[in-house]
């Protein structure tokens, strides 16, 4: 006699119904392929501590592209890597239509209209105090970022871009820029708001490829506490209410509370963004022999989707594709 009704190791006793009980699965769709890009020609940099990520002139990034999209990837969000030259206390390079990141944004819409071209909104890149926002006697000054961002919005919407993506974490902003995208006649351009960003030490591989690192102090005064959840719902609601298209949270692996809390809540799409230190913790141990990397790599982005994230910004997007083309 059987004393045993559930018997859930049924469901799972051959590949075919484990596929056919499978709840989740990642796609090519799902993807948001972040680059860096760089000024000169036919030059390609290696992140150092992302192997395989590198900073692209602008040829080499629409041959990248052009790769990825034969691949399937269709979205991509674009960083620049600027040196010290161009950088000052308001960001004057973000709004300057004949410097590198405009003018490459335009060709790469030029020359690829179908590719989903993301950008992103924050000082840091051109900041030479290294923050997001408009630093005054060591403060991070909320509202007069807030101009300075919704002209660096405008200038990137005039390249024909489709989402903005503002990662600067100032109160108000997506907003602000809703509106001054609405009145400059970009009612069409989406804002994917960084909308749970927290103060992670797993940015640091990206602020070694941007060179974008705060020259003081940290980002603690404007990035959120990873101690909290609440205050995520809080920012949810606000970006919700200024009408945001999408809700990120960022970092993802640690934040997968986050992603699922923000995705039981609100009824727009979460986007997970798995940074930069996720991705290099992955390779290093890899790289020793100590964990399987593509497996791994498979199962990290299998846990955002399962937490509710339909949209992923990852650095894996490429490789992922190249090793699960059919
Ligand atoms: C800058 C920005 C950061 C990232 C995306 N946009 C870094 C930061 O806030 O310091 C991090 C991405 C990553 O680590 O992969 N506003």
């Amino acid at each position: 006699m059987n004393i045993l009704t559930h018997r859930p190791r049924r469901n799972r006793k051959s590949s075919a119904i484990r596929n056919l009980v499978q709840e989740n699965e990642v796609t090519v769709n799902d993807f948001i392929f972040p680059l860096f890009l760089i000024d000169g020609k036919n030059k390609k940099t290696e992140v150092k501590s992302m192997p395989g990520i590198f900073r692209l002139s602008t040829d080499l990034m629409l041959k990248e592209i052009e790769s990825c999209l034969k691949l399937g990837i269709t979205t991509f969000d674009i960083f620049p890597s600027l040196t010290d030259k161009f950088k000052d206390k308001t960001a004057t390079e973000s709004t300057n239509k004949n410097g590198l990141y405009l003018k490459t944004l335009t060709l790469i819409k030029k020359k690829f209209p179908e590719a989903c071209i993301m950008t992103d909104v924050a000082m840091d890149p051109y900041s030479s105090d290294g923050h997001d926002g408009l630093v005054r006697n060591g403060e991070i000054v909320n509202d007069e970022t807030l101009d300075i961002l919704a002209k660096m919005a405008i200038a990137q919407a005039e390249c024909g871009i489709d989402i903005i993506g503002p990662s600067d974490m100032m109160d108000g902003r997506v907003g602000f820029i809703r509106n001054a995208l609405d009145d400059a006649g970009f009612s069409n351009v989406s804002i994917m708001s960084y909308t749970a960003k927290y103060a992670s030490a797993f940015y640091g591989p990206f602020r070694d490829a941007l060179d974008s690192a705060p020259k003081f102090g940290d980002k603690k005064t404007y990035q959120m506490n990873p101690a909290n959840s609440k205050e995520a719902i809080l920012e949810a609601q606000l970006d919700f209410e200024e009408g945001a298209d999408f809700l990120m949270v960022k970092p993802a692996l640690s934040y997968l509370d986050i992603i699922k809390d923000l995705n039981t809540h609100f009824s727009l799409p979460i986007a997970a963004y798995n940074v930069s230190g996720e991705y290099a913790m992955v390779k290093a141990a890899a790289a020793k022999g100590w964990i399987d990397g593509d497996r791994v790599r498979d199962e990290i982005l299998l846990s955002m989707k399962r937490a509710g994230a339909s949209i992923i910004l990852t650095y894996f997007a490429k490789e992922w594709a190249l090793k699960h083309k059919n």
